[in-house]
C-alpha cells in the first residue's frame, strides 16, 4: 500500500507521515530530503546552481543515503552523518535549485518509485508524490496551513537546531519556497485530484493522525491498530 502526503513547507507533514508509518509498521520516505542532501553536494562542490548538467550529474553520482532514524531520517553524504545539516537555512536557501531542474527531478523520481517497488508498501512525503510520482497510490493526503502558522512551526524547528534565525527570515524563505515550489515547470506543488485535504493550522499532530488513520479504517485500509 502507498501512502502519499503532499504539501507545502510546515504544514506539518513530515511528522505526521513519520508517526502515520510507524503507527501502521510501514517503512517513510522523506522524498523532501533527498532534494535537500542533492543541495548540500551541490554547494560542497562549489557547483553553479544554474548548470543543468552539472545538477543532473550530481543527483545521479552523489554517494548519499537515507536511514529511518528516531526523529528525522538519518541521511549521510559521503559517509558524513548530515541529518541536520541538511535543514539548515544555507540549505534551505538553495534547494530551489536543485527543485527545479528537470534532470534532478527526473532522476530522484525514478529513485523514489524504485523505493516504492521494493518496499511495496510506504508512507512517502514530499511536493509531488501523489501527482506525479505515484499518481495510482492506494490514498493521498494533501496537508496546507496558513502561512504564519508554517513560518512559527518552521522557526521553531530551526531554534532548536540551534540557528540564529528571525520570525521575519523564515517567513521570506517560506514564502519564496511556496512561490517557486508551485510555479516551476517541472512537477509543481499541487493538489492531487483525488487526495484527502486536511487544514493543520489549529491541528495538533496526533488530530491530524487521528483524521487520517479514521479515514483509512473507514476504507478499509487498516485494521484497528
Ligand atoms: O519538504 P522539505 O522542506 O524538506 O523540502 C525541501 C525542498 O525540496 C523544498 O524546496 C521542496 C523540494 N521538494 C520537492 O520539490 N519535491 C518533493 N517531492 C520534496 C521536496
Amino acid at each position: 500500500m502507498i501512502i502519499t502526503i503532499d504539501g507545502p513547507a510546515g504544514s506539518g507533514k513530515s511528522t505526521t507521515a513519520r508517526k502515520l508509518a510507524a503507527r501502521l509498521g510501514i517503512p517513510y520516505l522523506d522524498t523532501g530530503a533527498m532534494y535537500r542532501v542533492v543541495t548540500l553536494a551541490a554547494l560542497e562542490d562549489g557547483a553553479d546552481l544554474r548548470d543543468e548538467a552539472a545538477l543532473t550529474a550530481l543527483a545521479r553520482d552523489a554517494d548519499y543515503q537515507l536511514d529511518p532514524g528516531p526523529t528525522h531520517i538519518r541521511v549521510t553524504l559521503c559517509g558524513r552523518d548530515v541529518t541536520e545539516e541538511i535543514r539548515s537555512m544555507r540549505v534551505n536557501d538553495h534547494t530551489r535549485y536543485i527543485a527545479g531542474s528537470p534532470g534532478v527531478r527526473a532522476i530522484l523520481i525514478e529513485k523514489q518509485r524504485e523505493i516504492g517497488r521494493q518496499l511495496g508498501s510506504m508512507v512517502t512525503e514530499g511536493r509531488d508524490q501523489g501527482t506525479a510520482v505515484f499518481p495510482d497510490a492506494d490514498v493521498k493526503f494533501f496537508l496546507d496551513a496558513e502561512l504564519e502558522k508554517r513560518a512559527e512551526r518552521r522557526l521553531h524547528d530551526l531554534q532548536a537546531d540551534g540557528e540564529d534565525v528571525t520570525l521575519e527570515q523564515v517567513l521570506a524563505n517560506l514564502n519564496e519556497r511556496d512561490r517557486t515550489d508551485s510555479e516551476r515547470p517541472v512537477a509543481p506543488l499541487a493538489v492531487p485530484e483525488d487526495a484527502i485535504r486536511i487544514d493543520t493550522s489549529t491541528l495538533s499532530i496526533s488530530q491530524v493522525l487521528n483524521a487520517i488513520v479514521t479515514h483509512l479504517r473507514q476504507h478499509g485500509l487498516v485494521g484497528q491498530a
